[in-house]
């Protein structure tokens, strides 16, 4: 087999064999969420062929325009995962509450959060987008799962991954053994394992960030970007290149492959308007933390460890600073200075 490429379904099972009392529970839902996955991806490939670009005319919670293949990649992701048994609720960017698992079906074992479109500011213009997602335990004895059944910390997930649908659509994902990424292959429907073990650079001289946000910035992060900007005549004696593709997944599929830094910092103006960050602890910034650890990197607010905060809400927002580990140091080193 390996010599054609191995699956990613071969891969999940083989993992989780080497786990004592595995079930196939776990190989069985990741199957599901790749199933999701890959009609997302053909739903975002076909884009005006099939009407699905442009606005769908409504609002989400966080009051965020939702395009229409935000809601679709949504209904897509729901309809793959609720059916089989293995979830007892599901959280999502762009649902307000918590997502029973109808009453025909049975429930699960599992938890899953999810943000079916990430970047979806970039649909329009045919630049890459991705779906994020976490799985966590459910509490045990809870049969109807509830927002606080939700509320765990980034330490307890289970798994994390993300499809990346750019020139070819990936998945990555770790279950809390490194980090490992496969290729779809469109001929033969199936993700093949290309990219085993991936680590991130422990420097690097690539940061990202949106610098129209400049002027609201705390002074540490003001600082970290004026001296990366200042290149070889600055403090850091090398000159920095940056990138910003405003999609979350494509970012931090970037740092995977080569190394970096992404930062969504706090800011005033977000401050202004009450909410603690751009980015989503549950649907973005945990996932996304324990991915970029299990390849060796660091995910921060700038003053802690993202995994480690005690989520307060659904929906609840956060900064983050991610990627190579001794640059995430160093401007966590400047938040404490501050
Ligand atoms: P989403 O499309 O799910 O709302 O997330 C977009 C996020 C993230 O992916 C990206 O890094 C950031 O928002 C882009 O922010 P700007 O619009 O400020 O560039
Ligand atoms: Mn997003
Ligand atoms: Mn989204």
């Amino acid at each position: 087999m390996d010599h054609h490429g191995t699956t990613i379904t071969q891969f999940i099972s083989e993992e989780q064999r080497k786990a004592p009392g595995a079930t196939g529970e776990f190989t069985a839902l990741l199957n599901d969420i790749v199933t999701a996955c890959k009609m997302i991806s053909n739903q975002v490939n076909h884009g005006a062929l099939v009407g699905a670009l442009g606005s769908a005319g409504s609002e989400n919670v966080q009051g965020e325009t939702q395009k229409k293949l935000d809601v679709l990649s949504n209904e897509m992701f729901i309809s793959c995962n609720e059916w089989a048994g293995h979830l007892a609720a599901m959280a999502s960017e762009e649902m307000d509450d918590v997502y029973q698992i109808p009453d025909q079906y049975p429930r699960g074992k599992y938890l899953i959060t999810f943000d079916p479109l990430d970047g979806s500011s970039n649909i329009d213009v045919n630049v890459s987008v991705g779906t994020i997602f976490s799985i966590l335990r459910c509490p045990g004895g809870v049969e109807r799962p509830t927002e606080r059944d939700f509320l765990q910390a980034g330490t307890q997930q289970v798994a994390a991954g993300y499809a990346l649908y750019g020139p070819s659509t990936m998945m990555v994902l770790t279950t809390g053994h490194g980090v490992n990424g496969f290729t779809l292959d469109q001929n033969i429907g199936e993700f093949i394992l290309t990219h085993p073990d991936m680590t991130i650079p422990a420097d690097t001289a690539e940061f990202a960030i949106n610098a129209s946000n400049g002027r609201f910035w705390e002074a540490p992060v003001k600082r970290y970007v004026d001296e990366c900007l200042a290149g070889k005549e600055g403090p850091r004696e090398k000159d920095f290149n940056m990138r910003w593709i405003a999609s979350m997944v494509a970012e931090v599929h970037r740092i995977l492959t080569r190394g970096g830094v992404f930062m969504y910092p706090m800011d005033s103006k977000m401050a202004t308007k009450g909410l603690g960050g751009k980015l989503r602890l549950l649907y973005e910034a945990n996932p996304m933390s324990f991915i970029v650890e299990q390849a060796g990197g660091g995910s921060i607010t700038g003053r802690q460890r993202i995994m480690d905060l005690q989520p307060e809400s659904l929906h609840q927002r956060v900064p983050v600073i991610l990627g190579s580990r001794n640059e995430v140091e160093r401007i966590q080193g400047y938040h404490a200075d501050a």
